[in-house]
């Protein structure tokens, strides 16, 4: 534990930015010193460490060999797909990740070019990851679970010199044939001659290469990587871009997030040591996909920026086999913090509600539970801590942000835990709640979460290609606060809690959706008139998207077969991951007098909440037609 305690440290990063991040970026390993840490406060896009220059794939690879611990495990990897377990040391993984990266560059990739990543939970997804790094160029990586179009939207607006892939990802139920959708994808963004590198897996029908293949052109990893010698790190500026990863917004075009290298690492290297307590050699677990900002984070880059042993884990917290599977990889592996999604631990809790299989495995190692991606439930939090024996804390945090706004800082100084709240803002995030005016809100009064500019480092710096739409997604709301979306209050201890968000983007098991790309999909429908879709409230996955849908006049078709093919049709365009299921024929939709579908009523009405009609609405009796269906038992 620190020396200072965490209200001290808070408002040192409040009231001296520039001492307080320059203090924190001698954790870092720099190519050239910053002499400042902040360019730009009064900017509505400011830069971290302007005159540093930094690899952050040196960082987290090189500097523990040189350091003598290169024989320790930097990754583990286990798969309880295949019921494998793979050690990689820092040294074996600074060499593949070296040899990757000439592979890159002698398919073009340069300093800044974008590489699209589109793989399951193996190493070579990391490996792709740190290689572009290593390169001073720039990741995109997308969630396996997501289709073509999807990918598409990505690679059309990312424009990647590379795509790395993989022959697939594997599914409990099924093999998931990731070529066809590369192959789609790219004909859907108008960008079939990019390379493609393929890692192929065991038991998938498409291979890269063969002859009369679709993919005929494309390259064979393991080919590429016999005859690759190891590139160096280029150094590049440290607000130069590490990646872009892509995250729903209201509308159905997705937002580049863009994250910076020197920002990024300083504010990685401190919640490792402050946050999660986790130092050089221990083993951290982060139970989620490198799809999302929480694998980026913490699978890849803040454990091996810390020296410590990441876990990959290929599988699912239930059915492979059992509901035992993350305590055996905890007991495997010795696993001092595993970090997970709320909706894991309710679907372990659904099938061995006593955490029966828990008795099998030595779980000492253990010392902390960490859990974001959405809000954890307060059955779940007593639960989790009561068969675990170790503290549950919750974090909230955005890809936007990279790493928690709020947290309760274990290695810093553990504060007590309130079951429903993140705990306290970490420091750089000047958090307020503020009304629809901007104006602050009593203690206790629920109201807008925003942040005062400028933000901390490693959070976002822009949106990818567009200033503008960064600046009126989350900046023109609240002038001279971010916009987080979330809505939420502060208690009279300071204890901040986050109920949800104010927009139209959803949470289904951790997973974040934009209702509006949904609905876009389901427009396409010869059959649909207009549709909203709403996030209703959902005891495992937290919340799940339901349709309700107007037909055109004159239109002929059961409502199980429209259900079948919408459903389908979501799954084709968005991905399986959306969870798509539900919709329901409905006469009309509550409006305003401007055309606005009323989708917040009709949420309150579903969950059973107080709910408010404005009084803009068109025609108020459409509420009371659709009152029996919203309340409806699903
Ligand atoms: N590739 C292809 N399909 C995928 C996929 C992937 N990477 N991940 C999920 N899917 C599919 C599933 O197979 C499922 O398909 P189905 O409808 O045919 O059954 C569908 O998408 C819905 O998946 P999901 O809602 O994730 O359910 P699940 O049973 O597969 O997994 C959890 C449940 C809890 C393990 C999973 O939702 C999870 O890990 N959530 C946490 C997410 C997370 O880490 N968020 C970041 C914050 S920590
Ligand atoms: P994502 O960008 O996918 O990480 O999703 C971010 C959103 O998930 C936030 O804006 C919140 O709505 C929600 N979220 C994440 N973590 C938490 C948490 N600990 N508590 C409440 N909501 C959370």
């Amino acid at each position: 534990m620190s020396e200072e305690d965490y209200r001290a440290v808070y408002q040192r990063s409040l009231h001296d930015p520039e001492g307080f991040w320059l203090e924190a970026a001698r954790a870092v390993d720099w190519d050239q010193e910053p002499s400042r840490a902040l360019d730009g406060a009064s900017a509505l896009i400011s830069k971290w460490f302007p005159d540093a220059r930094i690899n952050t794939s040196f960082n987290a690879l090189d500097r523990h060999v040189l350091a003598g611990r290169g024989g320790q495990d930097a990754l583990i990897y286990d798969s309880a797909m295949l019921g494998i377990q793979r050690h990689y040391s820092y040294a074996e993984l600074t060499d593949l990740v070296a040899r990757f990266a000439s592979v890159l560059r002698s398919h073009g990739v340069d300093k800044g070019d974008r590489v699209v990543i589109y793989m399951p939970m193996i190493p070579e997804t990391v490996i792709a990851m740190l290689a572009t790094a290593r390169l001073g160029a720039v990741h995109s990586v997308v969630f396996g679970g997501f289709a073509a179009a999807e990918l598409a939207s990505r690679i059309a607006d990312a424009q990647p010199a590379v795509v790395v892939t993989a022959s697939g990802g594997l599914e409990p139920s099924r093999r998931i044939e990731y070529l066809p959708a590369v192959a789609e994808a790219l004909r859907l963004a108008d960008a079939g001659s990019t390379p493609v590198i393929v890692k192929v897996r065991d038991g998938f029908e498409a291979a890269a290469g063969g002859s009369g293949s679709p993919y005929e052109s494309w390259r064979d990893w393991d080919t590429e990587m016999l005859e690759a010698g190891p590139a160096d790190p280029v150094p590049v500026a440290a607000s130069d871009p590490l990646y872009v990863l892509y995250t729903s917004g209201t509308t159905g075009a997705p937002k580049g997030v863009v994250r910076d290298n020197g920002g990024h690492a300083t504010a990685l290297m401190w919640t490792m040591t402050n946050l999660y307590d986790i130092h050089p050699g221990d083993v951290m677990w982060t139970a989620s996909d490198v799809g999302w900002v929480v694998g980026h984070s913490y699978i890849v880059y803040g454990p091996l920026l810390a020296g410590a042993t990441t876990v990959l884990y290929e599988g699912k917290p239930v059915g492979t086999p059992d509901a035992g599977a993350f305590w055996r990889v905890v007991s495997d592996h010795r696993v001092r913090v595993l970090f997970t999604a709320p909706t894991a631990l309710r679907a372990i809790r659904k099938v061995d509600p006593e955490a029966a299989e828990l008795a099998k495995y030595d779980m000492s190692s253990l010392t902390t539970l960490f859990a974001a991606g959405e809000r954890l439930d307060s059955d779940t939090y007593h639960w989790a801590g009561r068969v675990l024996n170790v503290p549950v804390v919750d974090h909230w945090w955005q890809t936007e942000t990279g790493w928690a706004i709020c947290g309760n800082p274990r290695g810093l100084e553990p504060l007590p835990i309130k079951a429903g709240s993140p705990s306290f803002p970490m420091p750089g995030f000047d958090l307020r709640i503020v009304d629809g005016r901007g104006d602050r809100v009593p203690t206790g009064t629920e109201g807008n979460i925003v942040l005062g500019l400028p933000l901390p480092p490693g959070t976002l710096m822009t949106l990818w290609g567009s200033d503008e739409r960064y600046i009126s997604s989350y900046l023109n709301a609240f002038p001279g606060y971010y916009t987080t979306g979330d809505s939420g209050y502060v208690d009279e201890d300071g204890y901040v809690f986050v109920m949800g968000r104010t927009d139209d983007v959803i949470n289904v098991a951790g997973h974040r959706l934009s209702t509006g790309a949904i609905e876009q999909v389901l427009a396409q429908h010869p059959a649909v008139a207009e549709c909203a879709v709403i996030g209703l409230a959902d005891v495992l996955k937290g919340q799940r998207a339901s349709a309700y849908i107007v037909l055109k006049s004159g239109v002929h078709i059961t409502e199980e077969q429209l259900v079948k093919e919408l459903v389908t049709m979501v799954r084709e365009h968005i991905g399986p991951v959306a969870d798509f299921k539900q919709a329901v024929v409905v006469d009309s939709l509550p409006k305003t007098r401007s055309g606005k579908i009323l989708r917040k009523t009709m949420r309150q009405i579903a969950d059973g909440h107080e709910y408010t009609v404005p009084s803009t609405i068109e025609d108020a009796s459409v509420i009371d037609s659709l009152l029996p269906i919203l309340r409806m038992p699903r």
